[in-house]
């Protein structure tokens, strides 16, 4: 069966318009007989109706339609034309590289079509770039690497599945799946709580993230059903715009870092209208980012959206310019959090979190400048400066495990200039309202908050102030 979106796509524009000119014609020749001066006034199927007489079935000679008619402007290379079975148990690896290279070599933009009603296993690739044209990954079938760590072959990396490498221009999408197996990653006893007696045994736990994009740009990632990852389900670095649209990633909530999202170095992304509940952060936005847009989530169960952490082993980070609105963050771990380890240096800032609906979220606004993994963290003097974040519009219940908000900021790089506006935050059971919590956190509010927020404090600190050498990004 030879299938494609395009053709189907083609095929549709030229029954649209032999109905449209159909109709155009009929109304044209009705008008004629009934009042033959007015036809020329007339609604929409007039205007797309050729003079008379016409031969209606050609498309137009323009627009849209024809582009996509016009041949040989998108190749599609339907993956089982390479060999690939489909079984979900033969290895479809070759194939898949064989269908690259030949897309990846078309100097136009193509098509690598997986098929729906199929499931091709294929292991550990790096699908590298840069191709000659634009890239259209069409998955409409299901994708699944090897069953878990004994499955996976010796010499491939167990800390990544599928790799996209310097590539240009790619769209993956479809409505198709991909299904991570990661459940016999999650129970290694390296992993937290999975050893003896919910113990954490040492030893490697590497486990593969399951779609990575590495120093790619121009990318859309859009309509896939994504899931059980055996750790993070996307990671993008080193890129340039990102567009990723219509996910739905979805991992048990006790799954050990499964991010759904993860971005680092990574600038002008934006992630719209997507579903994920997961293990970890819904997503998490590492050093490096900025020009970010979040709209339109649904988080949890999971950790909720983080910026962090930023800063480990006293290392330099940046973050500005993230936007996170109209969202809904449920049954997480946090709301929307920024964290950064001691001893750090750089900047987060620029962040906006705006119409965020949450309900009962443990933590639901959280800056902790003090994350730590371990406990033994000992206290230093230099930080990753915290400043300008906005939240405004974020509402519903927390859980009372945890005060609604917590500004945990460093003792000699105090938060900054962090504005509250029009916050409602409920205990989602009981009636007991707890404090917001803060430390060396400087701001204010523009409307009364609930629950009221005493502690941020006025100005800007003397210390930051005086920091002539503070790292700025
Ligand atoms: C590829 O297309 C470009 C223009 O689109 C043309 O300049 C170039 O010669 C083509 N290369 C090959 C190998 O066909
Ligand atoms: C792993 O080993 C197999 C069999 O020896 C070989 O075919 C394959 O190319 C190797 N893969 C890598 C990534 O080295
Ligand atoms: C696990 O717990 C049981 C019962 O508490 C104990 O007898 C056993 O020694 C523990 N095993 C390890 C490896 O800690
Ligand atoms: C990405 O797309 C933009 C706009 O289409 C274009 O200007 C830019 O050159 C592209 N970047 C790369 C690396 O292809
Ligand atoms: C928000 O995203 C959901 C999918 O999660 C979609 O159904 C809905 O239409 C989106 N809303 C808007 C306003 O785009
Ligand atoms: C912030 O990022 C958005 C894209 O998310 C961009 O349109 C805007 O220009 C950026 N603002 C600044 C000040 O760079
Ligand atoms: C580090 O500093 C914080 C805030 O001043 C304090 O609460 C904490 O006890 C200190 N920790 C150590 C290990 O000194
Ligand atoms: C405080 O942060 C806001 C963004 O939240 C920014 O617009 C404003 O300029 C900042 N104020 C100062 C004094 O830096």
């Amino acid at each position: 069966m030879e299938y494609s979106c395009v053709s189907l796509l083609t095929f549709c524009m030229s029954l649209l318009c032999f109905l449209i000119s159909t109709q155009g014609r009929w109304h044209h020749h009705h008008h004629h007989t009934k009042h033959k001066h007015h036809s020329h006034h007339d609604t929409m199927p007039e205007i797309s109706a050729p003079p008379e007489p016409s031969i209606a079935l050609a498309p137009e000679p323009s627009g849209p339609p024809d582009d996509e008619n016009s041949g040989g402007s998108t190749e599609v290379f339907d993956v089982r034309k390479f060999g690939a079975i489909g079984d979900g148990v033969t290895d479809d690896t070759n194939a898949f590289k064989m269908a690259w290279d030949t897309a990846c070599q078309v100097n136009s933009s193509s098509t690598i079509y997986v098929p729906n009603g199929f499931s091709f296993m294929i292991q550990s690739t790096i699908f590298t770039g840069p191709c000659q044209g634009g890239l259209v990954f069409q998955i409409d079938g299901t994708l699944m690497p090897p069953d878990g760590p004994e499955e996976w072959p010796k010499n491939n990396s167990k800390r990544q599945w599928l790799v996209f490498y310097r590539v240009n221009q790619m769209s993956l999408q479809g409505g198709g799946a991909i299904d991570g197996r990661g459940q016999k990653w999650w129970d290694l006893p390296c992993k937290p709580h999975k050893g003896i007696n919910a113990t954490t045994l040492p030893g490697p736990c590497d486990s593969p993230v399951a779609i990575r994009f590495f120093m790619s740009s121009n990318l859309t990632v859009q309509g896939l059903k994504v899931k059980d990852s055996p750790q993070f389900h996307f990671r993008f670095d080193g890129c340039q715009n990102v567009h990723v649209e219509s996910l739905h990633i979805t991992a048990p909530a006790l799954s050990p870092n499964t991010d759904g999202i993860h971005i680092a170095n990574t600038n002008g992304v934006q992630i719209y209208n997507s579903v994920i509940s997961n293990g970890d952060d819904c997503v998490s936005i590492g050093s490096g980012c900025y020009d970010v847009d979040i709209r339109n989530l649904t988080c949890g169960p999971g950790h909720g959206i983080s910026i962090g952490s930023l800063g480990n082993h006293n290392s330099k980070a940046c973050v500005h310019n993230v936007t996170v609105r109209d969202s809904v963050i449920k049954v997480s771990d946090n709301g929307v959090r920024i964290k950064t380890w001691q001893g750090g240096s750089g900047a987060v800032s620029g962040i906006m979190f705006g119409n965020i609906h949450m309900i009962s979220v443990r933590n639901p606004i959280i800056i902790d400048q003090f994350y730590c993994l371990t406990k033994d963290c000992l206290n230093q003097t230099s930080a990753v400066y915290v400043s300008d974040i906005l939240y405004e519009g974020i509402k519903g219940t927390y859980d009372t495990r945890s005060p609604p908000m917590h500004f945990g900021c460093s003792d000699s790089v105090p938060c900054t200039n962090i504005t509250l506006s029009d916050i409602e935050l409920l205990p989602a059971q009981g009636d007991i309202v707890l404090d917001p919590f803060c430390w060396n956190a400087y701001g204010e509010l523009e409307t009364l908050t609930i629950p009221p927020v005493y502690c941020l404090r006025e100005g800007v600190p003397r210390s930051i102030l005086d920091n002539k050498d503070m790292d700025h990004c």
